[in-house]
């Protein structure tokens, strides 16, 4: 467990084995406003906050993708004032920064299950989709709405409907293929995976695409986390010992 002590600076890090995907799990907003004695909403509001300052540290450091976990399908369980209140999130988020990561070349995509959310919701991340098309630098992928083992049946079916329909043929399954029908498809392999407020557990986040991603759980809360605690899990990263089950 990485203990905050924000010791690393950009200087401590190798620009030159940047992870290529970094996959968040923002955890830890309800707990920070509680915190403060504010309402749990303050705290994905801040959450927010710390999105757009990531998403651009990110960029910069020539990280090419970073997918953030910002509605699970369990989420519906909270209460519809709370979800509610997510789902008018990306509106402010992208009234507020889409110009600067329009300016900074950022590419906004999504993973997940966009058709459930308000039609406003839906409206607003297609626009900042449609309007960073072109851009070539960070791909800021909102999983939204989302749910591994959900995107795994998807796919599933979907190849299967494939074979059904003679368009794939069974005998040629194989891993290239399958990750071809996830929603991640088109974005480079996850390389770091990093969780937020010391919680250790996946919660049904890319379990496909996490198989080989080096795990950081840092027990600072999302709306804390900020430049130096990223450099610090770069840091991590490029000190682990990567083997892919081979010997070195
Ligand atoms: C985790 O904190 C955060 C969430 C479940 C959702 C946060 C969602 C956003 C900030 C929306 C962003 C979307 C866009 C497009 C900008 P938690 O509530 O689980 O915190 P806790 O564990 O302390 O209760």
């Amino acid at each position: 467990m990485l203990k905050r002590n924000k010791q690393k600076t950009i200087k401590d890090i190798d620009l030159t084995n940047i992870p290529r995907h970094i996959a968040f799990i923002m955890d830890g907003n309800g707990r920070w406003a509680k915190k403060r004695n504010m309402p749990r909403t303050f705290g994905h509001h801040e959450g927010t906050k710390t999105i757009r300052k990531i998403a651009l540290e990110a960029n910069k450091l020539g990280v090419q993708a970073m997918t953030i976990y910002a509605f699970s399908t369990e989420n519906f369980a909270r209460p519809e004032s709370e979800v509610n209140f997510i789902f008018k999130l990306p509106k402010e988020f992208f009234q507020l920064y889409l110009q600067e990561l329009i300016d900074n070349n950022v590419q906004v995509c999504m993973i997940g299950h966009l058709e459930l959310a308000p039609e406003a919701t839906q409206n607003i991340i297609k626009s900042a989709m449609e309007q960073t098309k072109m851009n070539t630098g960070l791909k800021l992928c909102f999983a939204f709405i989302y749910g591994g083992r959900d995107e795994i049946i998807h796919a599933t079916k979907n190849l299967v409907q494939d074979c059904i329909d003679g368009k794939q043929d069974i005998q040629s399954i194989n891993e290239s293929l399958f990750e071809s029908y996830l929603m991640t498809d088109g974005l480079p392999a996850i390389e770091l995976m990093v969780r937020t407020s010391g919680e250790q557990r996946l919660s049904n986040f890319l379990l496909w695409q996490l198989a080989y991603a080096e795990f950081i759980f840092t027990d600072a809360y999302w709306p804390d986390f900020d430049e130096q605690e990223l450099y610090e899990c770069i840091w991590l990263y490029q000190n682990r010992d990567r083997r892919f089950g081979g010997l070195k």
